[in-house]
């Protein structure tokens, strides 16, 4: 088969890249599973945005901080001027963002010295992804493929000319004059993540074996705020950030705050994992609502609101259980500010990709904007 471009990945990376590429180029779109089988589908807090030019800089600035000032600052300032741009692009496509009146409603999370984030409700994720999604099958010349495994790149001479696929048994071999990697991260290794199960870094491998440049592996982060579930294996419910920007704290057992809940998510998780030490046979602190009345967290956060009911929590009545779980990889397969890897003709994005923007440790809802 031949094809100008073969994307390899259906989330949010995957699927923006191809609506970003010329009509007339030719364009196979694969997933190892289903096309809401990834990461972006279960994004919950919103995508970051600059407020506009006087915000730069404090959007850089708190970019960086979260990241430690391992980033790189070329792509933190190309993040952050191309923001406003790529949020009224998907505003053109139909993404319906929370709105107060005609004005977009802003929340807040972890790191932000402003409330510049825009959301659906809880769904984010799910609201652009069905939003790109639909808007990527009407074009003609965009394929796209569900259960259609990447096994491995064409590679000679350290360029590469397509990639070898698995569908029902059968191997095909898909020539492309570029190939795209957008297959999110690694969560689905890890016992306790946030993540689907199917993200096993495959890219990531298939990278390794042909010796393309991989780049801040070290850097994992973990998020806060999972629902505490013993008996739950893999991925577990994540309580989203903005949960504590709409005013919910982190509080021990005896009800008393011991950390500033709103701090990047480096320092509350390690907060916490240093108060959960201290009763190892309550492995878990709490997330408390309860200052927030049951209309606002129902309209606010509907999806949350029944996903705790359905485990025995009222959101605002009571305490609910948390400890930190596995949610991002900082690093991934190394490209520069034009995702061109250090293989020829192959590109990365989003997750499995990394230009350094993250530094060591994500800022709140820069994923879904990168
Ligand atoms: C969340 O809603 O807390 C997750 C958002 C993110 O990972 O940036």
């Amino acid at each position: 088969m031949n094809y100008d471009v073969l994307i390899i990945g259906t989330g949010i990376a995957g699927l923006y890249t191809a609506l970003n590429l010329r009509d007339d180029i030719r364009i196979l779109i694969i997933t190892k599973n289903k096309f809401k089988d990834c990461n972006s589908y279960l994004a919950q807090g919103g995508i970051s945005t600059s407020l506009g030019k006087f915000d730069e800089e404090y959007y850089i600035n708190d970019t960086m901080k979260a990241g430690n000032y391992h980033n790189d600052i070329s792509a933190v300032k190309l993040l952050v001027k191309n923001s406003i741009n790529n949020i009224n692009k998907l505003i053109d496509i139909g993404v319906p963002f929370d709105r107060n009146l005609d004005k977009l409603r802003y929340t807040r999370e972890g790191g932000h010295s402003q409330f510049r984030i825009v959301h659906v409700k809880d769904e984010t994720g799910k609201a652009v992804i069905d939003t790109l999604l639909e808007a990527v099958s009407k074009k003609s010349n965009i394929t796209l493929a569900e259960d259609t495994t990447l096994l491995d790149l064409v590679i000679n001479d350290n360029i590469c000319h397509g990639g070898v696929l698995k569908y029902d048994n059968n191997i095909y071999t898909v020539n492309s004059k570029f190939t795209i990697l957008a297959t999110g991260g690694i969560g689905g290794i890890f016992n306790s993540t946030t993540n689907v199960e199917y993200l096993t870094g495959d890219a990531l491998n298939i990278a390794l074996k042909h010796n393309i440049d991989i780049k801040d592996m070290e850097y994992l982060q973990l998020h806060p705020t999972v629902l505490y579930e013993p008996n739950v294996k893999g991925k577990k419910l994540l309580l989203s950030e903005s949960l504590r920007g709409e005013g919910g704290i982190i509080v021990n057992k005896n009800k008393e705050q011991f950390i500033d809940s709103l701090l990047p998510r480096d320092v509350v998780s390690s907060a916490i994992l240093n108060e959960i030490s201290k009763t190892p046979e309550k492995p878990y602190v709490y997330l408390d609502m309860t200052s927030l009345s049951k209309d606002f967290l129902i309209n606010r956060f509907p999806y949350l609101y029944s996903e705790c009911l359905k485990r025995g929590y009222k959101m605002d009545k009571d305490l609910l259980p948390i400890a930190p779980a596995h949610h991002y990889c900082m690093g991934g397969i190394k490209v520069d500010l034009h995702s061109r890897t250090s293989t020829e003709n192959l590109y990365a994005v989003g997750e499995a990709s990394c230009t350094g923007v993250h530094g060591s440790n994500r800022l709140a809802s820069n994923s879904l904007l990168e």
